[in-house]
């Protein structure tokens, strides 16, 4: 038992009440809490982190596994190219080499398949390319278009476009070049074309 010291007229009522064994307990209270708290976080964190986390890095490790199994979204243009040589021929040379045949005519993952399939057994049928709906995130798989926006999109003058890049100020180009139907969807086919874009 620990004595407490006679109260005197000067010291406040809370000196007196001083107790080292008190505070003590419940620091030591404190810490149980604590600690208890502290296991339970970690007990749930371990329940709710999936199986491989933290293995190769703050991640699920077989989820590179996973991203690995899905088909690729992407066809490469050497692949359309397979069959469509006169398409290679079209663009040899041409500054349009480089652009790839999915921003005018869709992934064509299924047309590849079929085509494929088509080439084995006579009898299977191509579906003929769709019309380009004017999406840009479409998922027509193929589709063909004069549609002046899939040209726009690459070629209409924006700021920040790089000084030596080909691009036009569409109004005043058309009119320069002396289009017949400067409104039309179509205009830029008068004179251009897909793959050889020489005027
Ligand atoms: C296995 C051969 C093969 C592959 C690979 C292939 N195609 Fe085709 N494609 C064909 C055949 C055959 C046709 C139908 C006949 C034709 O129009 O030449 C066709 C038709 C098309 C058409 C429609 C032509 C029209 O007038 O309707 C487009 C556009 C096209 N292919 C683009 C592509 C693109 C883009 C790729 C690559 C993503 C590709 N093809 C891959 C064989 C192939
Ligand atoms: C900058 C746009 C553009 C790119 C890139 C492009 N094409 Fe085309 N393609 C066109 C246009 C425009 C047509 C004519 C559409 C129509 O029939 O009205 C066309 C037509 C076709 C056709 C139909 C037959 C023909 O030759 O007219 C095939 C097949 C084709 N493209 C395949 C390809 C393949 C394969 C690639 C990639 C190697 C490719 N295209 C890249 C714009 C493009
Ligand atoms: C995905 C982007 C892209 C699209 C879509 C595109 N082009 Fe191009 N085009 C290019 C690039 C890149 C060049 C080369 C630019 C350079 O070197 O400054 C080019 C060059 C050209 C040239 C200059 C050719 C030359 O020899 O001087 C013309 C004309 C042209 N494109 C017309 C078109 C037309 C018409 C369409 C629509 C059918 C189209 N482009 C769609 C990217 C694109
Ligand atoms: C009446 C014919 C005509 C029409 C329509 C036309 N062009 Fe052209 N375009 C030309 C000619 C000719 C040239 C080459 C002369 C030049 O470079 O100034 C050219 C050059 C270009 C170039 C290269 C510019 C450069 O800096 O070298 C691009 C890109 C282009 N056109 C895109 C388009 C697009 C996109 C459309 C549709 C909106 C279109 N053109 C419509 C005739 C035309």
């Amino acid at each position: 038992m620990v004595q407490t010291p006679e109260p005197t007229s000067s010291a406040p009522d809370t000196a007196q009440s001083f107790s080292l064994w008190r505070d003590a307990r419940h620091l030591f209270i404190l810490g149980i809490i604590l600690a208890g708290v502290g296991y339970a976080g970690i007990q749930v964190r371990q329940m709710m982190l999936p199986e491989g986390f933290g293995t190769e890095g703050p991640y699920r490790a077989a989820a590179i596994d996973e991203i690995k199994a899905r088909p690729s979204l992407l066809v490469a243009d050497t692949t359309c190219l397979e069959c469509h040589t006169d398409v290679k021929d079209e663009r040899e040379g041409t500054l349009h080499e480089a652009v790839a045949c999915m921003h005018c005519h869709g992934f064509g993952r299924e047309h590849v398949e079929l085509a494929r399939a088509a080439a084995e057994d006579p009898s299977k049928e191509i579906p003929a390319a769709q019309e380009w709906d004017g999406d840009f995130f479409t998922k027509i798989d193929l589709f063909t278009t004069e549609d002046r926006r899939t040209c726009l999109a690459c070629h209409e003058q924006a700021i920040g476009m790089p000084a030596d890049f080909k691009k036009i100020d569409v109004a005043f180009h058309l009119e320069d070049m002396g289009a017949e139907e400067p409104k039309s969807p179509n205009v830029c086919f008068e004179c251009h074309g897909g793959h050889d874009t020489a005027p």
